[in-house]
């Protein structure tokens, strides 16, 4: 059962203890309100894509309460530094590299090595991230293809029976009500990949010797949100719907009738989901190829699929 929660101390501890417990919670920012999971955690982020009814793994905006804490986890220069003290908190998505030991897990990341990262606004959410004392993944809390939502009611209307969540935390409506801007650093230049609340004008007004490149409305844009080009994939040649390993093969198995490693032995595609990306980074390391058991096309399991089929073509 789904509730909806006047956003407060008490509720807020509420919520730390949901996602300590490895669940879903939905929480106000400026810009939209977020459908949030343990981004240290695969088994919550896999929840997030099944309850989203993504069809394919996008990578997740992992939202952080302090530059402190970005620190920990991402490789920063002074241009992120400067950005971060112009604009942090505030609806600004920065895509940064990953460090080697930052706990955020695979799946959250999509499997690249790199994130992206934001303070969000709210007092309140800085408040429940403070308090779960680890970065918060959280895309926007509707279904795959509809509406983001500005309101507490909006994220009900979607997840009302839904499993994973149970808390929605109201802070009224949203002060922006878009999507953050997201940027990508690169050399020189600041690569615009989503519009969103931080304007452009704000950006050129700051930096005004760099190059500010709109990829989003550019022809021959190198990255989309949501149509990354390099997407992750194995660094060995990797078979799908596979029954039986071959010469040289680690057949990785899902269900009951395959032995380990195995993806999940009781057929559950949640578990499955929360296990691919860390299985094929540690297998590739071990094995000259990898084979994968066939995955039902249903749920979640369309986007395993998805992604392996990609992986298989490269
Ligand atoms: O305003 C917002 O940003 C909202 C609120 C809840 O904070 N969050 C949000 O998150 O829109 P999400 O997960 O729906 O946005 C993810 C987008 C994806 O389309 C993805 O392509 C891009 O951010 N993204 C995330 N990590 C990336 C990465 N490492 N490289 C390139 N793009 C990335
Ligand atoms: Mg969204």
């Amino acid at each position: 059962m789904t509730t909806i929660k006047k956003i407060n101390n008490s509720n807020i501890k509420l919520a730390v203890k949901a996602l300590n417990e490895g669940n879903l919670i939905s929480f106000p920012t400026e810009t939209v309100y977020g459908l949030g999971g343990d981004a240290t955690n695969d088994l919550a982020i896999a929840k997030i894509f099944e309850t989203k009814n993504r069809p394919k793994f996008n990578p997740l905006i992992i939202h952080f309460s302090s530059f402190d804490q970005i620190e920990k986890n991402c490789e920063i220069n002074d241009e992120v530094r400067k950005l971060n003290t112009l604009f942090w908190p505030g609806p600004m998505t920065i895509i940064l590299k990953k460090k080697k030991d930052s706990k955020i897990c695979d799946l959250a990341s999509a499997g690249l090595n790199t994130i992206g990262v934001r303070i969000p606004e709210n007092k309140s959410a800085l408040k429940l991230i403070e308090l779960f004392k680890k970065p918060l993944a959280a895309p926007s809390a509707n279904k795959s293809l509809s509406l983001s939502p500005t309101k507490a009611s909006h994220v009900f209307e979607y997840f009302e029976n839904d499993k994973n969540l149970s808390i929605i935390l109201d802070d009224g409506p949203t002060k922006i009500g878009l999507e953050s801007t997201i940027l990508n650093l690169i050399g020189n230049e600041i690569h615009v990949l989503r519009h969103g609340g931080l304007s452009l004008d704000e950006l050129r007004k700051n930096f005004p010797l760099k190059e500010i490149i709109d990829e989003q409305n550019s022809k021959n844009r190198i990255l989309a949100p949501g149509m990354l080009k390099k997407h992750y994939s194995p660094n060995v040649p990797l078979r799908i719907n596979a029954k039986k390993a071959k010469n040289n093969e680690l057949l990785i198995g899902f269900g009951p009738n395959y032995n380990s490693p195995n993806l999940s032995f009781k057929g559950d595609l949640v578990e499955a989901a929360s296990n691919l990306f860390s299985f094929l980074a540690k297998y590739q390391k071990k094995y000259p190829r990898i084979a994968i058991a066939p995955i039902p096309e249903e749920g979640i399991g369309k986007a395993i699929n998805d992604r392996i089929k990609r992986a298989s073509k490269n």
